[in-house]
């Protein structure tokens, strides 16, 4: 999971280096261990590549600065799968003779094959990537003769696995060459003047709202100002795409004032949420019908998605009436292998649509039974859209934050719609309660609003309070387990604590015994059906000396009383409300992570290790 970016133009006026570089870095929450950039002028590559984070490198080695003639620039920046995170295994990579450059996202699963292959042919690598295998192969077809396409043609068809590339080549100086399979590739284009390609939209929008989104199987020829596509599945013919405009703005994808792109899109969610609800009814009545005739249901997803997966359940089942079997989509093939009957209906989720292990479940469920998959996901025309039969799309705006905020609580609010529309179609319910449910949901956006507006600095004094403490618990029952499971992930990944999110009456039977004086539990703690329950396991936990930290609704009083410090989410305390807590409880949540991991002097936006959208087993 890398970010390309390339531009080849006409506009004498821009500098490619710096429109790259700046693409690039739009590009970074996709992978940031290394970075490079290629440019193509009077018949020569010029390159600069280096391991370490954009900004880092720029400041080393500037890296805007190409020839001020060039017209045709790419850019790479780098999650390392296939060698570690160094200057040589960064990306561009070349053939043999300085002549191709190529820049890939994806994973070319025979490279060691083809790597072999290659060098008994007399190619010398110089990086242990998977990637360096394409300019290589390129090389050896136009050695044989093909024309730059034909070579790119025929070397993809050597290779299996994932990508996205773009490739120049200093004997066609006016074109990049791109193709995906697997890893999106989308084509900015401003008419007659600058073509841009791209793993996300961001990258581009600041020149061009217009573009298309490349399929499976697609090669674009890009010159300045124009585009052509071929589909390698059908004799690589040349096929007519529609044009896209995006309706969203380049404010949407940067920072917009804030400090991080994690506080802005915590900001946005009452934004987002209001797009989700524009969800269509004939759309929801085709997830609710699905589900009704079902005979088996399961929902699926990794990560924060699968915490959104859990919520979900919880409140579709209640109006379903049936099992929903909850999997992480990394085990579903393994524990369903025997299992899996037909007339399934799989619900699936992924933000980014991209996630390999999400994708390869909905894949095999299909190859192996006859299923109906609905997808929830945020990336129009993302690849689990493909292998999907419904898609719901949430609508929450371009992610940026490695640390998903506005995407889970659209998730999750997407999953309510499905739930309300269920309840109205099996007419389990009055139509006066499932008003209040919807007037519950539509009340979502103010109670998050109010709650940012006024808790801030509550928050920042609770993580002042908690500084010290390197583990700690949120502790709940029922729904709100999935809300502490997510708040637990939003800490251990941007403040580097380890938290964990569990049912506050498994914790006795182990976890409690971690508890010393001081020990901070944070209690997430909706005046639910679990309540009663929830008040005698927070005296359990105070009685051995346990520092009682809760998130409660405005009128609470018993929980409040037990804690040494509340956290108030300004909602009414009825069950229409409290169905739907996991999404008006996470702010608070969330932005507690937020300011734990800039007291801890950590960068929200790019917790270690991670990256936006994890495209490998
Ligand atoms: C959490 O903040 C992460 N971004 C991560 O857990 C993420 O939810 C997971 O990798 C799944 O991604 P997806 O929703 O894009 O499939």
């Amino acid at each position: 999971m890398c970010g390309i970016f390339g531009i080849v133009t006409k506009n004498q006026e821009i500098s490619v280096g710096k429109v790259v570089f700046e693409g690039i870095k739009r590009l970074e929450y996709r992978g940031y261990d290394s970075c490079g950039i290629v440019s193509l002028y009077n018949s020569k590559l010029f390159i600069k590549k280096e391991a370490g984070k954009i900004d880092e490198i720029h400041k080393k080695i500037k890296l805007d600065e190409f020839p001020s003639g060039s017209r045709l620039a790419l850019a790479h920046t780098r999650w390392a799968t296939h060698g570690a995170p160094t200057k040589q295994n960064s990306h561009p990579h070349l053939d043999c003779f300085d002549k191709i450059a190529v820049v890939h996202n994806g994973i070319i699963e025979n490279f060691l094959e083809l790597r072999n292959e290659l060098t008994s042919l007399g190619h010398t690598f110089k990086s242990e990537t998977d990637s360096e295998v394409i300019p290589h192969l390129i090389e050896d077809f136009m050695k044989k003769g093909n024309s730059f396409k034909d070579a790119i043609i025929n070397a993809l068809k050597k290779c299996k696995g994932a990508y996205a590339i773009a490739v120049c080549q200093i004997d066609n100086p006016d074109l990049i060459i791109v193709a995906r399979k697997e890893s999106p590739l989308i084509i900015g284009i401003e008419e007659g003047k600058t073509t841009y390609c791209s793993s996300d939209i961001p990258a581009f929008l600041p020149y061009t709202r217009k573009c298309y989104i490349m399929e499976d199987d697609e090669l674009a020829v890009l010159k300045a100002g124009e585009v052509q596509f071929f589909d390698l599945k059908s004799d690589n013919k040349l096929i007519r795409k529609e044009m896209q405009t995006i309706e969203w703005n380049i404010d949407a994808a940067e920072k917009g004032g804030y400090d991080h792109f994690m506080l802005k899109e915590i900001y946005e969610e009452p934004d987002a949420l209001r797009f989700t609800m524009k969800i269509s009814d004939q759309l929801l009545t085709k997830f609710a019908n699905a589900l009704i005739s079902a005979d088996s249901i399961y929902i699926t997803a990794a990560g924060t998605s699968y915490h959104s997966a859990l919520a979900g359940k919880f409140i579709i089942s209640k109006f379903l009436g049936k099992h929903i079997q909850d999997m992480e989509c990394s085990e579903f093939e393994t524990q369903l292998k025997c299992s899996l009957q037909d007339n399934s209906v799989i619900i699936a989720i992924s933000q980014s649509g991209e996630t390999i292990d999400t994708i390869e479940a909905i894949r095999w469920a299909k190859k192996t039974k006859s299923v109906k998959i609905l997808t929830i996901t945020n990336v129009v025309g993302s690849s689990i859209t493909r292998y999907s039969d419904h898609v719901i799309v949430t609508n929450a705006g371009p992610e940026i934050g490695v640390a998903a905020t506005k995407t889970y609580s659209t998730q999750v609010l997407a999953l309510a719609l499905i739930a309300v529309s269920i309840a109205k179609t099996r007419k389990i319910i009055s139509n006066e309660e499932i008003v209040k449910y919807q007037d519950a949901l539509a009340g979502i956006p103010n109670i998050i609003e109010q709650f940012l507006e006024k808790n801030v600095d509550l928050i920042k004094y609770i993580v002042n309070n908690l500084e010290k403490n390197m583990n700690y618990f949120f502790l709940a029952r029922g729904i709100s387990i999935a809300t502490a499971k997510e708040g637990g992930l939003k800490l251990k990944e941007v403040a580097c604590r380890f938290i964990e999110g569990y049912s506050a009456a498994s914790a006795k039977h182990g976890p409690i015994s971690l508890v010393r004086e001081g020990f901070p539990i944070i209690f997430i703690a909706p005046p639910d059906e679990t309540y009663n329950r929830l008040v005698g396991n927070v005296m359990e936990f105070k009685a051995r000396g346990g520092r009682i930290i809760s998130v409660v609704v405005e009128s609470d009083v018993k929980i409040t009383k037990l804690s040494d410090i509340t956290i108030r989410i300004p909602q009414p305390a009825d069950k229409f409300h409290n169905l739907f807590s996991p999404i008006t409880f996470m702010p608070a949540l969330q932005l507690l992570a937020y300011y734990a991991a800039l007291a801890h002097d950590l960068d929200p936006d790019k917790p270690l290790n991670l990256s936006k959208t994890v495209t490998v087993h």
